[in-house]
Formats: structure tokens, sequence, C-alpha cells
């Protein structure tokens, strides 16, 4: 593992695309082949999927747009991939077991299975044959990566025995064991390179890899445990992984199946030890009901099934030192610190940085300087500092003083009563909390503006955007002016903000970026309001009135239009004709679908699933994600999943057409 030379091998290969990028498009030369640059971009991907930390959206990677890899063919899942709920103790699990107990009514049983720490992957066979292998991508759709998937060994191409159904999906874990990835960084290591920095990024990164040559020489292995199909010769998990395993899957051998939460707790600490003497890395087990009617009978929520859960081990901890602490500055002027550590190994990554919170985090830790610390990973990708080792700490150290002036324009900070953090009052003209601001303004929920965060920076250093108003005076010839703009580039640009003043008004609001207006709150504002000039001439009283806005939000929006700066935006924005009030009929198309509620299901045709569902809002109607008796209709498209189209027919719930829908309008 090693960061630094992984950091500088994507800024390289960020720069060396971008160069051949420019030399392409903007002046049509070409000086290498299409072979030699998709491997550079090709590089750049896996590196920037096993390295989620270096993730830049400037980089020539993300021109793709989506988080699903577009070079990828695309399909929907027959059945959509669900993600499990997480219990972190005893007590979690309890209620997991309560719930169960209350629906069911009944006896029931629990197989524990351990939770393998990969990349899901769905497998489709027809009449024994693998045909396609799908990626989790949106849970909804996921890329084909079948061609990838052949390569593992412990796939089956082609199932053994019989009694499978005709049709079935299987889904499970693809996964690098320890020895493979240790064997690969060695390789690395060998021939320079850089090495990678965890089993399961480098298992998803690997399975993304455009060349399936590639992808065979990495070990990777795959466990199934979860077999779907509309026509089970089963009545419940266990059975169905049992002959599964029969059929040539690798179905792990540690299942256990348990019938009280005693057996559950024993399964949990068993495994919590011995998971380090496992081959492949685990990250908590997950307990799933086993009959498939009682399955049925629990149900699923939008994200996950009811009838499993998971239990996730206790991050690991680390200990190193704490060499000194950086302060950033957020759009809003809040100031985060964050700590700069001794670099330590840290369930499989090496950390350099570890969040701080605040100053009271910093107090109530009582951290000193060079203190020895002791560092958790949770769910977010920077870990966080959860204590201090006391017994390290050098007599004469000194506790952490906190700062008192900006880092970045060094104005006094100030804390507001009842705020968590310091902030920079320098509002307008702390660079980072311009930069911030312009980022935010241009963002996809906001103004949509196609802007990386590089050009921004390129834009305000150079001196031609100030504040967000300034976009709407930009020209061709003045982006011309800036690095890596040509013709094309500069006209998709000027074009980008031209658009963005169809924006409906309460994406402008969200946009302006006022301190605890947040997109569901702008919402609100705009549509009881209705117009900048009522909202700035509103007194506290009415800003109250507005359905969830409390003192606080009042207060800063009361703020945010007092001072003559904003104000002044708010004219240039009016002037150059910015949405500044809502538009009835754009706001409100119709009341055709006034009250229903809609799901919508499958791939259509002329539309697309977004356009779709702002057409039910913008005739009254109400978007659902999941059907019960309470739906009104669903839309089908192509390819909807026989589940969702069963459950339907079953609660009457009528099913239409995207050419029925829109004769609706
Ligand atoms: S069952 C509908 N079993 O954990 C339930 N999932 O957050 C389908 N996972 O996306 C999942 N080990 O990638 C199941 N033994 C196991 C698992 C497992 C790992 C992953 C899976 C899923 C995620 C849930």
């Amino acid at each position: 593992m090693n960061n630094p030379e992984i950091a500088v091998r994507i800024a390289q290969l960020r720069q060396t695309i971008n160069k051949h990028n420019y030399n392409y498009y903007v002046k049509s030369e070409s000086l290498i082949s299409d072979f030699e640059y998709d491997q550079l971009l090709n590089e750049l991907k896996v590196l920037e999927a096993e390295n989620p930390e270096f993730f830049d959206p400037a980089s020539p990677t993300q021109r793709v747009g989506s988080d699903i890899n577009q070079d990828f063919k695309q399909f929907p899942h027959t059945y959509p991939m669900l993600s499990l709920d997480n219990t972190y103790n005893p007590e979690e699990i309890a209620e997991f077991e309560k719930r169960n107990k209350k629906i069911l009514n009944e006896d029931f049983e629990y197989v524990c299975e351990l939770k393998y720490d990969g990349a899901s992957i769905s497998l489709r066979y027809e009449n024994g044959l693998l045909t396609r292998a799908l990626t989790r991508g949106d849970g909804e759709k996921g890329d084909d990566v079948t061609a990838n998937i052949k390569t593992i060994r412990s796939i089956p191409l082609k199932l053994h025995g019989s009694g499978y159904p005709e049709l079935f999906e299987i889904r499970g874990e693809v996964y690098l064991p320890l020895a493979g990835f240790n064997k690969l960084n060695e390789q690395q290591l060998e021939k320079g390179l850089p090495t990678f920095a965890n089993p399961r990024n480098t298992a998803s990164g690997t399975l993304k890899m455009q060349n399936s040559s590639l992808v065979a020489k990495r070990p990777l292995d795959c466990f199934l445990y979860y077999i779907i199909s509309d026509t089970l010769p089963f009545d419940n998990h266990y059975d169905s992984l049992q002959k599964a395993r029969e059929w040539g899957f690798k179905i792990p051998e540690y299942i256990t199946r348990c019938s009280t939460l005693d057996e559950i707790y024993n399964f949990i600490n068993y495994w919590d030890k011995e998971r380090k003497k496992l081959p492949f890395e685990i990250d908590g087990i997950v307990i799933k009901i086993n009959d498939f009617n009682q399955q049925r009978k629990l149900g699923m929520t939008a994200k996950s099934p009811r009838w499993a859960t998971s239990y996730k081990f206790k991050a690991e901890q680390a200990i190193t030192r704490l060499e000194s602490i950086s302060y950033q500055v957020g759009r809003t002027g809040a100031i985060t610190p964050v700590a700069n550590l001794t670099p330590v190994l840290l369930a499989g990554t090496t950390v350099k940085r570890a969040s701080l919170h605040n100053a009271d985090q910093i107090k109530l830790l009582d951290i000193h300087v060079n203190d020895y610390v002791y560092i958790e990973k949770g769910g977010e990708i920077i870990p966080k500092v959860v204590g201090i080792d006391k017994s390290q700490r050098n007599s004469e150290a000194k506790p952490v003083e906190y700062i008192t002036e900006c880092p970045e324009c060094h104005t006094p900070l100030v804390r507001t009563e009842g705020e968590a953090k310091h902030f920079c009052p320098n509002e307008n003209g702390c660079p980072p909390q311009i930069k911030g601001k312009l980022e935010h303004f241009v963002s996809r929920k906001a103004m949509d503006i196609g802007l990386a965060e590089a050009t921004i920076s390129q834009l305000y250093d150079s001196g031609l955007v100030n504040d967000i108003s300034d976009f709407y005076y930009l020209k061709k010839e003045d982006v011309l002016k800036l690095e890596r703009f040509a013709e094309k580039s500069a006209e998709n640009l000027i074009r980008s903000i031209e658009e963005s003043k169809n924006v409906p008004f309460e994406r402008v609001l969200f946009a302006l970026g006022i301190r605890y207006v947040g997109e569901t709150v702008a919402k609100k504002i705009a549509k009881t309001l209705g117009s900048i000039e009522k909202i700035i001439s509103a007194s506290e009283e009415e800003l109250l009135e507005v359905e969830e806005i409390g003192d606080k939000i009042a207060q800063s929006v009361e703020i945010f239009f007092k001072d003559e700066k904003n104000k002044y935006i708010i004219q240039r924005l009016s002037e150059n004709g910015v949405q500044l009030k809502v538009i009835k009929n754009y706001e409100q198309l119709g009341n055709a679908l006034e009250g229903k509620s809609i799901i919508i299901s499958g791939v259509f045709e002329k539309l697309s699933r977004d356009e779709i569902k702002q057409l039910i809002e913008k005739h009254g109607g109400k978007n659902t994600s999941s059907i019960s008796s309470k739906t009104d209709f669903l839309v089908a498209g192509d390819n909807i999943g026989p589940s969702k189209l069963q459950k339907a027919q079953k609660l009457n719930v009528p099913i239409i057409s995207e050419d029925q829908f829109l004769a609706m309008l």
C-alpha cells in the first residue's frame, strides 16, 4: 500500500489524458492510438474505483456523468437488488426478532451467514446456462459484466445435475481472497507499480475493467448466497442453497440454522473472533428468515427486505500520533478541523487524515499536541478520531489551541450560540467560501450549469467570476482565454448558462446558498411566497408561517436579503432573466392526475423515467416507490420486473402503457 505513489500515478494519468483530450478534441491531432488511449483511461478508472479517497469530479473519467460505467451495457434487474438493514448491537437484533414474531405469529427459523465484503453480482441462468451477469448498479439496473464474470473459474457457465428452474437469478459477492490480494500487490511492487488499497475496492475495480483478459489474471472468486425465481422448487432458503451447491455453485460452508436469539449471538461472537483467520474479508453477518412463505409475509420496504438484516462488526481501531491539525473552510464559512496523522494501517488502508468535527470535540477528547489518538472507520470515507491514549502523553504536552482567525483570509472567526462550528464571517471576501458558493450555484440540483470545480477556480482566479451573477455576463471570448477551453467547449458553457435561465424559481432559491435553506425548504418557501420580491419584503412572522420554517431559518433568510451585496446580486440575476418567481404554468401543467398515487417501472421509449416522474408531479400526481392497495395505477415500460407486475395484478392496481399515460395528460 502506498498512497503517495497512487496519488502521483492518478495525477499523471489525469494530466496525460487531459492533454490527449485537448489534442484530439480541440486540436484534432492524435498523438497516440485509440488502444493506448483506452489503456490509460482504463488504468485511471480502475485506480479511482479502488481508491475513492482520490475522487475528483474534474477527472477525465467523470465525463461519463454517472456512477454507472457507460462503457458497459446496462440492463434492468428482473428483481430489484435491495440492500440490507444494518444492526450494530444485540438490542437491535432483538428488535428484529420482536417484529418478526409480531408479524408472523408462528414458529420460524433463521439462517445465519457471513457478510462477505466484496462487490455484489446477479447471475442469470436460462436452461442451465449462464446468460448474463449484472452489477448492482442503482439497484434497478446494472452494468453487464458477463465477460468479466466468465473469467471467474468457480462460477459455472453450465450447471451440473438437474432440477434447477428454467430461468432464475442467483446473487452473490465477488471477492478477492487475501492471498490473491497480497500476491497481486507483490507483483505490483516488482513491476514498480502502485499497490492496491484493499481487497474490496480491488474486487469491484476489477469487475469494471474493460479488458476481460486482464480480469482473468486477477484471482477473483465468488460466493453465492441468494436464489430468486418465480418457480423455485423449494420452500426455504437453506434448502435452495444446498441444492445450488449441487448445481455447481460455490456456496459458502459457513451457514447455520438458528432458532433462538442466543444461537444468533453465539454465531456472531464466534465469527467476530474467528474472522481474522478466514482467507477472505467479511464485515459482519447476515440473518435471514428461512421459510419463503414467511419471507413473503414479512415483505420488504423500498430499500431492503424485512425478512433479513445484517449485523456489522465493530469498526476496527488503530492508534497513531497526531502530528498537526489543518482547518478547512467550507462554502458557508464553517471551519472543520482535520487531524494529520502519522500514517497507520487501518482495516486494509493507510490512514493519514481523520476528522475532528469541531472545537468541542477537540475539547471533549482533551487532545494535546502530539498525542497518540485512536482512530476508527465508520461508514464515511474519512476515519474519525474517537479517543486518545493518555499514557503515551509527554508531560510537557499542551492542549490544542483552536484557531481564532480564518486560515484562508485571516478574518477573526465567530461562533454563534448553539452552533457546533466556528465560522469565518468574511462571506464575500474569503476565497474558499466564494468558490464554494459558485460550486453550489452551478451544481446539478441547483442551476445545473456544466462546470467542473477546476474551471470554477480558473474563472475565479482570473477575475472573471466573483459572485454568482457574474456567470450571466460571461462572453465566449472571455471563456476562450481560459486554459483547456476551445470553441466548442466555450459554446457549450455559454449555452449551459443560458439554459439555466429556465431553472424554476425554487431551485434558484436553493442555488443562492442561503444558510439552512436546502432543497426542501427552498421548495416550501417558493411555493408559499411565490416570488423573490415577496420573500424580501416578508416579515419574520410571515416567513415563520411557511410550513416547517422555524426561527433559525427565518432569521437566516432575513439576514441574507438585508445584505446590500446580495440585493445587488439578485438585481443582476433578475436583469439577466433568471427565474425569480414561480411560474404557475411551469410548475403546474394541469391537474389530470390530481391526488393520484402513481408508480412507474421499467424502461420507457419516449421519455426518461425522470421526465415521466416530473410530468406526474406537474399534473398534480404523486410518485410512489412501492405498490400498495392505495396505488392508483402503474405506468409500465419495457422489462418491468415480474414481481412488480404480479403484485400490481394481485392488488388490482391498473397497469397502463407509456402512450396511455401520455394520453391522460
Ligand atoms: S443477502 C435481499 N447475504 O451485503 C437480500 N447479502 O447490504 C440480498 N452481502 O448488497 C442480500 N454477504 O452485496 C446477502 N450472505 C449474504 C451477504 C450479502 C454480503 C452483501 C450484498 C448486499 C449487501 C447488503
